[in-house]
């Protein structure tokens, strides 16, 4: 083993690794000024910011007698300029191979003075460094690294949607067996087939393929053939590629090639933002992260023990909303595509139209002071969108980033004077069969649906402000008391998930 690290850190290596730093930097600016933004976005290129790079080159773990490695979509180079920034920092003297893999002409040209300043520094301090472009798709592996395999995987890959019937997702489908619904996920999965056992793949990523039905396959793939080992979270989001405009929430994460076994344990760390050092770092076993038993193997990132505990909590309850033969559907009135329906609360021949913003926690409240029209007139083509007016309970499927709630929902019940009742499509509604169910049943719902419980499950998987009707599908709940008035529904129970909050301390 040629791993030579020592605790002593030179500061002539730190001055070193600062200027490749420096360097990706440079390179990236003149990468963006010649690449216009509409270009950029066209391709998926949004280069990563030296301090990314830098935490991306740290949780790299050289194991081996030499290091082979691939950045996948390389751009300038920045996260292999800050891979090498790293191990001189380090003193880790490990002869370094580099596959870096790009398909724009810019990015190459640029990539080109990267690799010979890094090669050039690395051997001031006694780190080989060969380096390999290669000018193609990154997904057509076979063609470019044949059978070669790798120790380390690092990547900031384009994101790009690939709809169903994309050639690129089709191809990417035959070859690797991985299937996915956006170019970053099938980067992500590629890479997955060119590491070799036990290797690492280090990724800076948005978080949504960590849970919903879209990427619910390539998640059982995933999980299937690695673990992951720690995953950096940021508590305040675009910040990271703040000159991109990127809105996305993203992660950092380390993945290994193999499978979790049972007391494996995953680093999550929550950071402020990507110039902070970690202000929570919270070890937890690889099985609360994704759960043995989830077809789906949502991936929940929990920040502390309480957290860990909540995700458990909900995990362990006894019903689902098929044992409680309860459906839940988005409201079917998408208000442009009704325009001539809509009208003012009240108006003859309508019905109420409830909007998210009718959701007044717990209860539902109409009409409410807006400027949107809340009466839906019943004809031969609304009729179908009705619901029979009863009680129901409804969700609100968007929150905004500033409200203190992801979930948020509240008790319908029936408006006075009508028989039916429009919802709109932004809110998610609980029904059975599409009729309603007992006030009850409704009432104890909202009440677990708006704890501090249920909120912290949540925000365990999705770093999104959405609440999917599938992630209400997959949810557990409590089981319900059954009864046909809510005061014969024993204090003791109503209150149980309410006050969750102690539980959370
Ligand atoms: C998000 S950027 C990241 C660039 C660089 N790795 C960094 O971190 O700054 C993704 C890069 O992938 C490149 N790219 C897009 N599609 C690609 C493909 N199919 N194969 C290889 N590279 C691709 C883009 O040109 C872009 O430079």
């Amino acid at each position: 083993m040629t791993v030579i690290e020592t605790t002593r850190t030179d500061s002539s290596r730190l001055v070193a690794a600062e200027q490749l730093r420096r360097l990706a930097d440079s390179l990236n600016e003149e990468l963006e000024r010649t690449n216009d933004r509409g270009r950029r976005s066209g391709i998926g290129q949004f280069t990563t910011p030296s301090e990314v790079a830098r935490t991306i080159g740290s949780l790299v773990e050289p194991k081996g007698r030499t290091l082979r490695v691939v950045d996948a979509g390389a751009g300038t180079g920045a996260l292999m300029l800050g891979l090498i920034a790293s191990l001189v920092e380090r003193n880790i003297a490990v002869p370094v191979k580099i596959d870096l893999v790009e398909t724009d002409d810019v990015a190459l040209r640029l990539l080109r003075t990267a690799t010979q300043e890094a090669k050039t520094t690395a051997a001031a301090y006694g780190l080989s460094v060969e380096t390999r472009i290669v000018e193609g798709d990154f997904c057509d592996a076979p063609r470019w690294a044949g059978n070669r395999r790798f120790d380390v995987v690092v990547m900031n890959p384009p994101y790009m949607k690939l709809g169903s019937g994309d050639p690129s997702r089709r191809a990417i489908l035959h070859r690797h067996g991985i299937d996915c619904p956006n170019l970053y996920a099938a980067f992500l999965g590629v890479a997955t087939t060119l590491l070799e056992a036990g290797g690492q793949l280090v990724a800076i990523t948005p978080r949504s393929f960590t849970n919903g039905l879209y990427f619910a396959n390539f998640r059982k793939e995933l999980m299937n053939r690695a673990t992951f080992r720690r995953v950096i979270l940021f508590d305040r989001r675009n910040r990271l590629f703040k000159a991109s405009s990127v809105l996305q929430e993203t992660i950092i994460f380390s993945l290994q090639m193999t499978r979790p076994l049972r007391d494996d344990l995953v680093r999550v760390e929550t950071r402020a933002d990507h110039l902070s050092e970690p202000h929570r770092v919270h070890d937890v076993t690889h099985d609360k992260i994704v759960f043995p038993r989830d077809s789906q193997k949502y991936i929940n990132l929990p920040a502390s023990s309480a957290e860990t505990l909540a995700t458990s909590q909900v995990a362990s309850l006894p019903a689902d909303l098929t044992s409680l033969c309860l459906g839940v559907s988005t409201g079917p009135v998408v208000d442009f595509r009704s325009r001539e329906a809509l009208t003012s609360a009240g108006a003859s021949g309508s019905v109420p139209l409830i909007y998210p913003t009718n959701i007044k926690a717990p209860r539902v409240e109409w009409p409410v002071p807006t400027t949107k029209p809340q009466g839906f007139i019943v004809g031969d083509k609304t009729e179908r969108m009705l619901f029979p007016n009863g009680p129901y309970v409804l969700i609100k499927r968007f929150t905004a980033k500033e409200e203190r709630r992801r979930v948020v929902a509240g008790v319908y019940l029936p408006i006075k004077g009508y028989d039916y009742i429009a919802f709109e499509n932004h809110v998610n509604v609980l029904h059975r069969n599409r009729s309603p169910i007992k006030e009850s049943e409704a009432v104890q719902l909202v009440e677990f649906l708006n704890s501090e419980l249920v909120d912290t499950y949540f925000r365990m998987f999705s770093g999104s402000t959405q609440v999917n009707a599938s992630d209400l599908r997959r949810m557990r709940f409590p089981q319900l008391e059954s009864t046909d008035s809510i005061h014969e529904v024993h204090p003791a129970n109503r209150l149980s998930f309410a006050d969750t909050a102690d539980l959370l301390q």
